[in-house]
């Protein structure tokens, strides 16, 4: 099948102090559509830079990121935004939750922002977080809930606008493995029902039987990929 994001010598220098750090050394991994890759390793491996380029965040020093045949790398800022705002859904470690609202505003309040219209937009709240399993929990406020809870509050919102690509740098890095293996549960669950393509990384080796694809990274560079 064709990859949904495929990358070419991916290189990313970071300039510190007189020195540079080589934080991706000529990455080139390709990611299926409807499947779930891992991207692991230690701390400071390049996870973070990796998914941060394949989610349009960054760009690259040098080589290519295709979202399908597009070449996204070299693309401005304006037309990268305009990207991910469409195609690309964003989880992160650290839940950024509206701590005010509840739940399900959480999840209401993006699909306001993206244009949708009332009826839309309760439809689809709904829709998401009863996917996450939080059909129950969707007026409570994020401090009512677990921290797996949370995650999934975030995750419901980070697919409301349905993206073709959700990406997830450590969205379990804070959660205690059972809780964590629900979200990567939900995201299994995103991929056979949705046909959702997901890219998380983890350094956590519990998750890894419940991935489709993993590519080990240590030191900028892929030295496994499954
Ligand atoms: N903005 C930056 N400026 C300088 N160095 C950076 C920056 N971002 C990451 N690095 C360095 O690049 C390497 C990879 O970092 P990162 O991608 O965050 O790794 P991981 O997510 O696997 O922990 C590390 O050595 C880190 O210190
Ligand atoms: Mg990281």
């Amino acid at each position: 099948m064709e990859p949904i994001i495929r990358t070419v010598d991916l290189c990313r220098d970071f300039p510190s102090g007189r020195e540079v750090v080589h934080a991706l050394k000529d990455v080139s991994i390709s990611i299926q559509p409807g499947t779930l890759t891992i991207l692991r390793g230690r701390s400071g491996s390049g996870k973070t830079t990796l998914i941060n380029l394949l989610g349009a965040l960054d760009r690259p020093t040098r080589g290519e990121i295709y979202l399908y045949d597009q070449k996204i790398s070299d693309l401005p800022e304006k037309k990268r935004d305009e990207l991910r705002r469409t195609n690309m859904g964003f989880v992160f470690q650290s839940v950024a939750l509206i701590g005010l609202m509840s739940a399900y505003e959480n999840v209401e309040f993006v699909l306001r922002v993206a244009g949708y219209d009332k009826k839309k937009r309760k439809e689809r709240a709904e829709e998401c977080l009863e996917f996450v399993g939080l059909g129950n929990r969707m007026n409570h406020r994020p401090h009512e809930l677990s921290g797996g809870e949370q995650q999934r509050v975030a995750i419901a919102r980070a697919i409301a606008h349905r993206p073709k690509v959700l990406f997830a740098d450590e969205p379990t890095a804070e959660l205690d493995t059972q809780m964590g293996l629900q979200v990567v549960k939900v995201f299994r669950d995103l991929v056979a029902k949705e046909k959702l393509t997901v890219v998380m990384t983890t350094h956590d080796p519990n998750m890894m039987e419940l991935a489709d694809h993993v590519y080990t990274l240590e030191d900028g560079q892929v030295i496994e990929a499954i």
